[in-house]
């Protein structure tokens, strides 16, 4: 798995977070024609991992200008992806991170990735929606509200949280299940992206945080 993914991206930093690096699909098409052909045989999904999604970019970024949001706090990013999120606060300090996917080759891309920015990260995979969280001060979640099923169930689930006291907050470029009430808006950033998988060469993307 390891070697698949090195073999099939390139180090790069993503456009509105260069002080990390990560594994990344540089050309769209050819990475998900052999990540097809590989995974298909075992129904596994796309890549998402391969990419630096526009919500996941916009929280990083707040993470690492607002690093007081996570220092010496227990942290949790939730569908991890390529981890972004996670190791950007790492970087900013967290005391511990963990993390959650369903994917295990995202998994796996997100250890690696924080391999090469010297963080560690604690990666569960399994669906953790509904669990408590215990221990963790900080839930992050970067571009999660792209189709409703998890949208609605993770919006519940962050409500949950907040009210037992964790922030909880999540970037979000405008995807069409976002939540729109119990929310504060914090930041909006304009996030580079790519045409091939946003229509668009640049992307607004909040940072909100969910209110119990
Ligand atoms: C659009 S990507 C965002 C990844 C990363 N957070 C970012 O912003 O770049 C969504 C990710 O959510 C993961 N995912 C979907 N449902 C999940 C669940 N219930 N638990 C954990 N991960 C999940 C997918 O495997 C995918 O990697």
């Amino acid at each position: 798995m390891c070697a698949f993914i090195v073999a099939n991206t390139a180090t790069a930093s993503p456009g509105l977070v260069p002080e990390l690096r990560l594994h990344l699909a540089t050309e769209l098409t050819p990475l998900w024609r052999s990540t097809a052909a590989v995974l298909a045989s075992e129904d596994m999904p796309p890549p998402f991992w391969a990419f630096a999604w526009a919500g996941g970019q916009g929280l990083a970024r707040y993470i690492l200008d607002h690093p007081e949001v996570v220092r010496g706090r227990r942290v949790f990013d939730f569908a991890t992806g390529s981890g972004l999120v996670a190791i950007a606060a790492a970087k900013a300090g967290a005391l511990h991170i963990g993390a959650s996917e369903l994917d295990p080759f995202a998994a796996q891309a997100a250890r690696l990735n924080a391999a090469l920015n010297a963080v560690t990260l604690e990666v569960a995979l399994r669906d953790v929606v509904g669990e408590d969280l215990t221990g963790y001060d900080v839930v992050l979640a970067g571009d999660v509200f792209y189709e409703r099923p998890l949208a609605e169930a993770g919006t519940r689930w962050f409500r949950e949280l907040a009210r037992r006291g964790a922030t909880v907050l999540v970037g979000d470029p405008r995807r069409a299940y976002a939540p729109t009430s119990n929310v504060e808006l914090l930041a909006t950033y304009d996030v580079p992206t790519s045409r091939e998988i946003e229509d668009d060469d640049l992307r607004p993307s909040n940072v909100l945080r969910v209110i119990g």
